[in-house]
């Protein structure tokens, strides 16, 4: 903000996607989200902080060739050599290489260790208008270096059974990286995927997800999609790969949605300088802490999303599981 705290001038507004369920969508909302953020004109990076390195592969990087990835940006090589561009227009990414396996042992010991990505981030931040982290699925130095990064976390939930376990210890993590290394973190969103319109399970926990989260959770919905876990096999995000699948449509969606929180928008005044988060209760699904939390944008910022972009009507959802 400038001198009277009326002009956002922050650039390279970071998001992590965290939750240490393994296979809820971190990777494919990361990457996709990234894609369709850029389809909207912004620059975005994308980091892989996941030694599996899927949103790399995702983004048509062959990892055999990264020399400089996420693992050596970490250790303290330039973060620019790091970054290459993808098949999407104005999206780039900061590809991980598996020595980034190592690195969550590595780094216990290191100096000012949580703050690792934050400061490697530092240099390149300023020529994106968002930097989207995948995470790995777990609570460890990584995602604590992603959280710590982070102006906000997505949390996407994969709407199977079993969806909210492990959330409590998630929000606790996130809480403690607010108290004692990131107070101005805030929950950008909570995003439902896979979601299965053919079930009344899909139906139950989107509802019970909704009732823990409230207005912390998108609008938008994203479907299970036979072309979304097809298309990091040809090394796209699925706009580029089936641009008019249920798929693409809903991470547009989600897109437009998400520029509405987490944009800011110079034209409006704000209020003064953001204070340091205040403590809040320890959240645990679920308790209404939850629900509580800021949803990632400055205040005043936040839209409802336009008739039309929310939950995408799931009325392909035959054909396309048939394709
Ligand atoms: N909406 C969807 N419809 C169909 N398949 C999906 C969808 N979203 C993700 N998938 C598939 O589900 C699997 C897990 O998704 P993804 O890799 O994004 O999860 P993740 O949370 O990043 O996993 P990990 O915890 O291992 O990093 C992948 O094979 C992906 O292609
Ligand atoms: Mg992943």
């Amino acid at each position: 903000m400038d001198a009277e705290g009326l002009t956002e001038i922050r650039a390279g507004h970071v998001v992590a996607f965290a939750n240490q369920k393994g296979g809820v969508g971190k990777t494919t909302t990361a990457v996709n989200l990234g894609a369709c953020l850029a389809e909207l004109g912004r620059r975005v990076l994308l980091v892989d902080l996941d030694p599996q390195g899927n949103a790399s592969t995702g983004v048509g990087v062959d990892r055999a060739t990264v020399k400089i990835g996420t693992y050596e940006v970490l250790a303290g090589s330039n973060t620019g050599d790091a970054i290459v561009g993808t098949p999407a227009a104005g999206l780039d990414v900061l590809p991980s290489t598996l020595d980034l396996a190592g690195a969550e042992i590595e780094l216990t010991s290191a100096f000012a260790r949580e703050g690792k990505l934050r400061a490697a981030l530092a240099a390149v931040r300023g020529r994106y208008d968002f930097v989207l982290v995948d995470s790995p699925p777990s609570l460890g130095l990584l995602t604590v270096n992603a959280l710590t990064a982070a102006d906000a976390v997505c949390v996407p939930i994969q709407c199977e059974y079993y969806a909210l376990e492990g959330l409590g210890q998630l929000l606790r993590t996130i809480e403690l990286v607010r108290e004692s290394l990131n107070p101005q973190l805030a929950l950008g969103g909570v995003a439902l995927t896979m979601f299965d319109a053919r079930t009344k399970l899909a139906e139950q926990v989107a509802a019970e997800v909704r009732l823990h989260f409230g207005g912390a959770v998108f609008e938008s919905v994203i479907p299970r999609s036979v072309r979304l876990s097809e298309a990091p096999g040809f090394g796209k995000p699925v706009i580029l790969y089936d641009g008019a699948s249920r798929g693409a449509q809903a991470y547009r969606a989600l897109a437009r949605e998400a520029l509405g929180r987490w944009e800011p928008r110079p034209a409006e005044p704000r209020p003064a300088e953001p204070q340091p988060a205040e403590p809040q209760p320890a959240a645990e699904p679920p308790e209404n802490a939850v629900a509580s939390v800021a949803c990632g944008a400055a205040p005043g910022t936040r839209e409802s999303p336009a008739p039309g972009e929310g939950s995408v009507p799931d009325t392909e959802g035959e054909q396309e599981w048939a394709k």
